[in-house]
């Protein structure tokens, strides 16, 4: 079935500065690794997960769930699990080349992150779907679950929130702690909060739009 689509209207010049305000403010977005103990607003949360939620998916399946979670001891197991997946990464099979690469962020195995920030959002993707009826198959899930992260990543920012992506080289512990199906699939950890009055950043640069766009006119 079908029915009339029918888009939000701006004007030509509304849309520029709508365009150059969501420039401008996403260019301010950085990944925090260091949250104030403000808590946020849980609706903002739960607002940032259902625009999520609309993202386009490989024939509308929606392959994803979320798990939205501030119980401290919940962290703090969290914590303690992601550590042990950390000590792996950086000390007991260093991947040299990966921990290069790292270096300018200052990351190491502790991952204080997971139990300071006021909230943790699991994103979980799955192939299929065990429905009575039978397997349903999903279709682009990796993908359709990144977008959604990124609409997730970008609501939380507009409304003020800093974000960590957080992705430990192993995730099925998350799987595990939200008791999932071996069917869903962790894709990500956000850590979302204020970020702390002296958190610091990397100095890095984003590339020119003239150095990833090509264009024919
Ligand atoms: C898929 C993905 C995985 C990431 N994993 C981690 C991570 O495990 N730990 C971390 O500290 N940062 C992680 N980051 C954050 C990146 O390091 C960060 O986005 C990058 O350095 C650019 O910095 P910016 O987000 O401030 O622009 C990840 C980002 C993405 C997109």
């Amino acid at each position: 079935m079908l029915e009339r689509y029918i888009q939000p209207q701006f004007n030509s010049e509304q849309a520029l500065e709508i365009s150059r305000a969501l420039l401008y403010v996403h260019r301010k977005r950085r990944t925090i690794r260091h949250f104030s103990q403000e808590i946020p607003e849980r609706e903002i949360l739960e607002n940032a997960i259902s625009i999520a939620a609309t993202a386009p998916s490989g024939a509308n399946k929606q392959p994803w769930s979320f798990a939205l979670i501030q119980n401290p001891i919940a962290k703090t197991e969290i914590r303690r699990k992601a550590e042990k997946e950390e000590l792996d990464f950086y000390k007991l099979k260093p991947n040299k080349q990966w921990l290069k690469d790292l270096e300018h962020l200052h990351t190491n195995e502790e991952k204080a992150f997971i139990e300071q920030a006021p909230y943790l959002i699991v994103i979980f993707y799955s192939h299929f779907n065990r429905a009575e009826v039978g397997l349903e198959k999903h279709y682009y899930a990796k993908e359709s679950a990144g977008i959604a992260t990124g609409m997730l990543i970008s609501a939380l920012h507009l409304a003020g929130l800093a974000t960590l992506t957080y992705t430990p080289k192993r995730m099925q512990f998350l799987s595990d702690f939200c008791n999932r199906s071996r069917d869903e699939k962790p894709f990500l950890l956000l850590a979302v909060g204020h970020p702390h009055p002296e958190a610091e950043v990397p100095k890095i640069t984003k590339k020119n739009l003239s150095d990833i766009l090509q264009t024919w006119d």
